[in-house]
Order: structure tokens, then C-alpha cells, then sequence
């Protein structure tokens, strides 16, 4: 028998097959103040002797950016059913298997067409949750340790360094993600259009072959 947590289009309708309005409130503040984070990162020189402008903007960008992660993170844990890992993180399996069947897919110079958070697709949106929670980490360690005028000692420069690691992966992330987005927009899939509250139809439910 099919378990509903791998195959969400066997779960009830009010929370499948669709992204929920939490999730996508969350989304939005994640593309807003992530996209901008991730931009103004290489603004942000930390000069010991005095707070860049650069720095003030990366820094609250970079905080309201962390609190949407945060926020996502606590809705995968006890949020609508749809929503949570244990609904869709990549770690049963058979979802690894929709993943490679994905990737088969595009080797044919065909999209995969699933549900929300299945598939290739999800192995990626977690990805891209992880790379953005480890800036968020760290760069709020960051917020809280760094005091301009203040030279950094040997602690906060090494966090400053783990927090660097995260630019090329975000960077990756975003450009599979959004190229993602563009591809199926182009081959008239509207689910982007849901995601950013610009059309209220909900997602076809399709079925996750
Ligand atoms: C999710 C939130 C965040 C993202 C996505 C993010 C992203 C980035 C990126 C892409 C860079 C450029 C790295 C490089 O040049 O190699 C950077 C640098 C930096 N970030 Fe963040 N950041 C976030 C939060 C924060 C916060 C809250 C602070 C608080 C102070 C912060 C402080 C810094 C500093 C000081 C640097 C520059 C280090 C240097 O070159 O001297 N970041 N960040
Ligand atoms: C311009 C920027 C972005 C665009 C156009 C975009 C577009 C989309 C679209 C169309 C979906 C729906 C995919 C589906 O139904 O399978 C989606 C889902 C998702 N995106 Fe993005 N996205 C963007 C930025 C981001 C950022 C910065 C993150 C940070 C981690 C992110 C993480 C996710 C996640 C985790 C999902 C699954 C829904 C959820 O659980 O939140 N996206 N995105």
C-alpha cells in the first residue's frame, strides 16, 4: 500500500497536491529577502573601524532574510501535513527513485510533471533550505558578534569564513531553482504565477506517475 507521506497527491484534498498559503507567504519572504541577502553579500566588507553602508543593509537584509527560514523550518515541523519534511524531505527510497526517474526524464529533453515538493524538484527545494539556513546561522551568529569599531577576533573571523562557504551553493541553488521555474513557465505550467500571488487558481493536482 501507498503511503500518503510518498505520494502526496493520495492525501486529502484541503492539503494536497497544493501549496499552502503559509508556505507560500514564507516563500515570498524567502525570494524577497533571500534573492536580496544573497545580492548585497558582496557589499557587505566588515571594516573594523566603522559599519559600512553596505554592511547595515546586508546585515537586516540578511536577518529578515533569516527569520523566513527560520519560520520555514518551524512550519516543516509542525505545520499543514503537505508541508512538513516528513511529508517530503528526500529520505525515504522511493523518493530518491522519483528523483532519478526525474532525471531520466530531462535526459529525454522532457520536464517531469509531479505534485509540489516531489521529485527532482524536492531534492532541490531542500537543498536549497539547507544552503539558506546555514547563511542564516551563520550570519546571525554574525549579527549578534560583530561590533564595528571593534576589530574581530579569531572566532567571529572563522564564522565569517563558514559563512562565505554558502555564496557558490546559493548561487547554484538559485540558478537550477529559477531556471526550474522559467522552463516550466515557458511550457505553460502557472504554478509560478501561485507562488507569487499573482494568480489566485489553485495548482492542478497531478498525479505523481
Ligand atoms: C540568509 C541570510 C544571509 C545570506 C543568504 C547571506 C549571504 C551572503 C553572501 C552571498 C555573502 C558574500 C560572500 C562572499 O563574498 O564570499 C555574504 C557576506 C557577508 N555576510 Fe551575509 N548573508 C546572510 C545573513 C547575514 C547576516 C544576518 C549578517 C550579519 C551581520 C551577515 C554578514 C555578512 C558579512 C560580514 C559578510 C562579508 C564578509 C566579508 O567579506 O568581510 N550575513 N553574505
Ligand atoms: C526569484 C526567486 C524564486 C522563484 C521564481 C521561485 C519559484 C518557485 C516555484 C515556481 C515553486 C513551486 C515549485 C513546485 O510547485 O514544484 C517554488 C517552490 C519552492 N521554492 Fe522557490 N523560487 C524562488 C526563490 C526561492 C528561494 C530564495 C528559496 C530559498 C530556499 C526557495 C525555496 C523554495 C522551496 C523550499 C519551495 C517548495 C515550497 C516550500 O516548501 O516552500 N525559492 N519556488
Amino acid at each position: 500500500m501507498r503511503r500518503p507521506s510518498e505520494h502526496i497527491a493520495a492525501a486529502p484534498a484541503r492539503d494536497a497536491g497544493d501549496i499552502d498559503i503559509v508556505t507560500r507567504l514564507l516563500h515570498l519572504a524567502l525570494v524577497v529577502f533571500g534573492v536580496a541577502a544573497w545580492l548585497s553579500g558582496d557589499l557587505s566588507e566588515y571594516e573594523e573601524r566603522s559599519a559600512s553602508l553596505g554592511f547595515i543593509l546586508h546585515s537586516w537584509l540578511g536577518i529578515a532574510a533569516s527569520a523566513a527560514v527560520g519560520l520555514r523550518i518551524v512550519w516543516g515541523l509542525i505545520g499543514l501535513r503537505s508541508a512538513r519534511f516528513s511529508s517530503w524531505l528526500p529520505v525515504t527510497r522511493k523518493r530518491w527513485q522519483f528523483a532519478l526517474e526525474d532525471l531520466g526524464t530531462l535526459l529525454r529533453f522532457r520536464l517531469p510533471d509531479r505534485p509540489p515538493h516531489q521529485g527532482l524538484a524536492g531534492v532541490l527545494q531542500s537543498f536549497g533550505l539547507i544552503v539558506f539556513a546555514w547563511s542564516a546561522a551563520t550570519g546571525s551568529v554574525l549579527f549578534f558578534w560583530l561590533e564595528p569599531g571593534v576589530e574581530a577576533g579569531l572566532w567571529p573571523e572563522l564564522v565569517k569564513e563558514l559563512h562565505e562557504v554558502s555564496e557558490t551553493l546559493i548561487t547554484a541553488f538559485l540558478a537550477i531553482h529559477v531556471g526550474a521555474a522559467i522552463a516550466h513557465a515557458l511550457a505553460g505550467d502557472t504554478r509560478w504565477r501561485r507562488m507569487l500571488f499573482l494568480s489566485n487558481e489553485p495548482t492542478p493536482r497531478r498525479p505523481a506517475s
